[in-house]
C-alpha cells in the first residue's frame, strides 16, 4: 500500500468523527507489518479532557485486536464539511503512544496536504529523545 492510498484511508475513517465541540475533523489509518489497516476518528467529550485523538483510538483498537507491530500511521485532518488543506500532525500525547508500540528509527507517519504533498517522518524526528519501554529495560 502506497502512502497516499493509506492517506485516502485516514480520510475515510475523517468521516465517523464526533466531534460536536471543535468540529475539527481528524482520521487515522494505522498500517501493521502484516499489511492489515486499522481505522480511528477523534472522539469529544463534553468534559473536553476525556477526548480521544484519531490516531490513539486507531492504536487501540488495533492493541485491543493483539497486535504489537506497526508500520506506518496516516493523519487526516480538517473542520467538519471541508477536505485538508494543511498537514495535521499528531499531537503529543499521541507521539508518546506510538513510542510505546514503534520503534523510533523506523515507525513512519504520513502526513498530507491533501493536494499532493504527502510528507513521510520517522517518529524519532517527531519526537527526539522520546522515553519509551527501552528506558524501564523492556
Ligand atoms: N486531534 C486528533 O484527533 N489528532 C491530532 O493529531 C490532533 C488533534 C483532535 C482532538 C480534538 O478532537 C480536535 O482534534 C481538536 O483538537
Amino acid at each position: 500500500m502506497t502512502n497516499e492510498e493509506l492517506f485516502q484511508e485516514a480520510q475515510k475513517a475523517r468521516l465517523h468523527a464526533y466531534t460536536p465541540y471543535s468540529h475539527f475533523q481528524v482520521g487515522a489509518a494505522l498500517l501493521t507489518k502484516e499489511g492489515k489497516v486499522y481505522h480511528g476518528c477523534n472522539i469529544e467529550n463534553a468534559a473536553y479532557g476525556p477526548t480521544n485523538c484519531a490516531e490513539r483510538t486507531a492504536f487501540f483498537k488495533a492493541v485491543y485486536e493483539g497486535e504489537r507491530e506497526f508500520d506506518r500511521i496516516a493523519i487526516a485532518g480538517a473542520p467538519e464539511g471541508q477536505e485538508p488543506e494543511e498537514m495535521c500532525a499528531p499531537c503529543g500525547v499521541c507521539r508518546q503512544v506510538m513510542m510505546e508500540f514503534c520503534q523510533p528509527d523506523s515507525f513512519r507517519i504520513i502526513l498530507s496536504d491533501g493536494k499532493g504533498s504527502v510528507a513521510d517522518f520517522a517518529l524519532g524526528e517527531l519526537l527526539p529523545y522520546g522515553f519509551g519501554p527501552a528506558n524501564l529495560g523492556k
